[in-house]
């Protein structure tokens, strides 16, 4: 069976490095917000480019902590609206609703799949004051025209980064250094995941990252002063610390990620299946490779019986989640076609290019 994603074979290249790291921290004693965790962040800081980075517990706590900072600055007020893709990951619609935002959900562009522009524009009320960008499937969505947008509305520019570790414009700024304030995740399938939960969030606000430092440890300001009512999302020490070591290789599986997904743009000609669209840039670290067909059961089972596993992102789009009825009036059709169509192909920086032959070659015969 090829799988979907091999996690054990992508953490195995780490196997040494890993077991002396956590001899280190095991001797180290410290095991909360420690020199792990330091470090982490000065590394991610230098590699996305940013002034700031700061470890946190995992993605939504990141994207949380954005929101509830620029309301404790009293940059956002409760009930401003805010625009998002109505295609992401449920996690970018519930830090909007926990934080007393009002997620407005924006259609898709219909061959990239990341929120479209001119749609962005019909939906700016008076209340608007932000947008939430998710770069979805690891492709950064057109930030010329969305920044263009957000200067001329005076809107705040939030990245929902979580699927985007190292992708890269044309001038080479990258995912996390595109907007006011980035969220990631680094949940292990991500393409800079952990071995548990963990996530970052970078800026280069010190006023916004000064007030999230605090948030993220129960609003102390020094040890047992609080200054604000804040949570528990730190970011694990030893999480942080294998993050570092794999953080190096971070680049080199980007590249490799995009060689398989070349070979498949390359190889697959069928024409029941829509292939992603893709400019052949560093835009895009191909966190997924995300195909619409039909019948998708029919393709999933078809591919399955032949020996591959694949993936589904996402089945149900937020507005139709029992979670979020409020919103299950929309009529959102393009979001719902690629709900109801999509399939994600294997895709990883280990992946044997026999294995990629072979996908190719089952998905031509279907
Ligand atoms: C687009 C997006 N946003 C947010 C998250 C939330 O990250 P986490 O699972 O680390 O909380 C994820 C990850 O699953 C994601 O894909």
């Amino acid at each position: 069976m090829i799988k979907f994603l091999d996690l054990h074979k992508i953490n195995a290249r780490f196997d040494t490095p890993f077991q002396d790291e956590f001899k280190d921290f095991l001797d180290s004693g410290h095991y909360i917000l420690g020199k792990g965790v330091t470090q982490f962040e000065a590394d991610f800081l230098v590699y996305c480019g940013t002034k700031y980075a700061i470890g946190v517990s995992n993605g939504l706590d990141a994207l949380s902590l954005i929101f509830k900072g620029y309301l404790e600055l009293g940059v956002l007020k409760k009930g401003d609206e805010v625009l998002v893709p109505a295609n992401t990951y449920i996690a970018s619609i519930i830090a909007l609703v926990n934080s007393g935002l009002k997620p407005v959900f924006v259609e898709p562009n219909s061959s990239t799949y990341n929120i479209e522009p001119l749609a962005m524009e019909e939906h700016i009320t008076t209340k608007t004051k932000a947008v939430l960008v998710v770069h979805l499937y690891g492709q950064l969505c057109n930030m010329k025209a969305i920044d263009y947008l957000c200067k001329t509305h005076s809107l705040l520019c939030i990245e929902d980064a979580a699927q985007a570790h190292g992708a890269e414009d044309d001038l080479g700024v990258k995912a996390g250094n595109l907007g006011d304030a980035a969220a990631f995740s680094f949940y292990p399938s991500k393409n800079l995941g952990a071995l548990g939960d963990a996530g970052a969030i970078t800026t280069n606000n010190e006023a916004l990252a000064q007030v999230i430092k605090q948030l993220r440890n129960y609003g102390t300001s020094s040890k047992y002063v609080n200054d604000r009512i804040g949570v528990n999302a730190r970011l694990d020490e030893i999480q942080a610390r294998f993050l570092s070591i794999k953080l190096k290789a971070l680049d080199a599986d980007n590249s490799a990620r995009r060689q398989v997904a070349k070979h498949y743009l390359q190889g697959i000609a069928n024409p029941k299946v829509t292939l992603p669209y893709y400019d052949g840039a560093k835009d895009h670290v191909f966190h997924l490779f995300v195909v619409l067909v039909e019948e998708r059961k029919k393709f999933v089972r078809y591919l399955n019986d032949n020996g591959v596993e694949t993936g589904v992102h996402y089945p149900i789009p937020p507005h139709q989640q029992q979670a979020l009825k409020t919103f299950s009036h929309l009529d959102l059709p393009i979001t719902e076609k690629i709900h109801e169509r999509c399939v994600s192909l294997p895709i990883s920086p280990v992946m044997d290019a026999a294995d990629v032959d072979k996908i190719i070659d089952l998905v031509n015969a279907y």
